[in-house]
């Protein structure tokens, strides 16, 4: 019997969310390992009233008029800088993302990167992989002490929160920059909340969790470089963008930091021949923060809910512009 309803998915999802989906709408899948370019994308969206979408995807105004039966765009991700959500405003398209689920898989990340640059992890198993583990050494492979460190959070939302409240588990001093505070929280988890300046200059290990927008992107630049302290680590596991790259290069080739974790970089994907990939003082993974079996099931669950309410006319579980679109459009 033919459904309602056909949706878009722009790539494979793990199968709890395809068959959701399939449950009420013809589902159009892309099952490439690469993203659909624009046009291809174009393709797969002829016809479609929602697409579940990844943070590879472009979505703006113009691709919207070129389908105006897609009412809903659900993204797989809790960012969706991808999105121009304006656009999707003005033209009554519903837009939604997949927070909470993910934000203890990606704060378990963060901390597992910052232990990982902070020890040495990936250099101290190079070294044995290597054959050059002779004798136990007291001067072999010296790290940073985390425990009772200071950690700089900028962004103390969803998941800057989780992270700090690991960081209460290391007893450190838990700096935040966040324009929104939540009062209680800090009182509870030990949070100072400080300036962007403070947190440059006081903590050993600086997390960015901010969105990307206009006001983060190269947050991190080479000003705030050399603001840092020359044994800083800085950990990225929000978006590339809110680092300058070019800067970060600088400021890791000339030792005016310590070292970086990367989840997330400028560009996306990293080319292995980036001279980030090959320093010994930076760890670069791809873009894996919220890659759990369970987290990924998860989103998927969510993203399909999401869209599948939005479909017949219900408030999605999650999404980013439900009262924009209700006040501008109506029910
Ligand atoms: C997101 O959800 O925004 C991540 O970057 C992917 O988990």
């Amino acid at each position: 019997m033919s459904k309602q309803w056909t949706v878009a998915v722009t790539r494979q999802i793990p199968e709890i969310g395809l068959k959701l989906l399939g449950e009420v709408a013809e589902v159009k899948l892309w099952d490439d390992e690469l993203p659909p370019s624009p046009e291809e994308l174009d393709e797969l969206l002829a016809g479609c009233n929602g697409a579940l979408t990844l943070l590879t995807d472009r979505i703006d105004g113009p691709l919207l008029d070129r389908h105006p039966d897609l009412k809903v765009v659900s993204n797989l991700a809790v960012g969706y800088d991808n999105i121009n959500v304006p656009d999707a405003n003005e033209r009554g398209v519903l837009v939604c993302n997949t927070p909470d689920v993910l934000t203890n898989a990606t704060a378990d990340h963060t901390w597992a990167l910052l232990l990982a640059m902070a020890r040495r992890i990936p250099e101290s198993i190079d070294y044995v992989r290597e054959g050059k583990w002779k004798t136990w050494g007291p001067l072999l492979l010296l790290g940073q002490e985390v425990s009772g460190a200071t950690i700089g959070i900028v962004g103390l939302g969803r998941i800057g929160k989780e992270v700090a409240k690991r960081a209460n588990g290391f007893g450190m001093r838990i700096l935040a920059f966040d324009p929104y505070q939540d009062a209680e929280f800090a009182a509870k988890h030990n949070v100072e909340y400080t300036d962007l300046a403070t947190i440059l200059e006081e903590s050993d290990f600086i997390t960015l969790h901010v969105a990307l927008t206009d006001e983060t992107r190269h947050l991190i630049d080479a000003k705030a470089f050399a603001a840092m302290k020359p044994t800083a680590i800085l950990i990225n596991a929000s978006r590339g963008p809110v680092v300058d790259t070019e800067a970060l290069v600088e400021a890791l080739q000339s030792d005016a930091i310590l070292g970086a974790a990367l989840d997330v970089t400028d560009p996306e994907p990293l080319p292995a021949d980036h001279p980030l990939v090959s320093m010994t003082n930076c760890i670069v993974v791809p873009h894996t923060a919220s890659a759990t079996v369970q987290t990924r099931d998860a989103m998927a669950s969510l993203a399909a809910r999401n869209l599948i309410a939005g479909l017949q006319g219900e408030r999605p579980p999650a999404s980013v512009n439900a009262d924009e679109v209700l006040l501008r459009h109506g029910a």
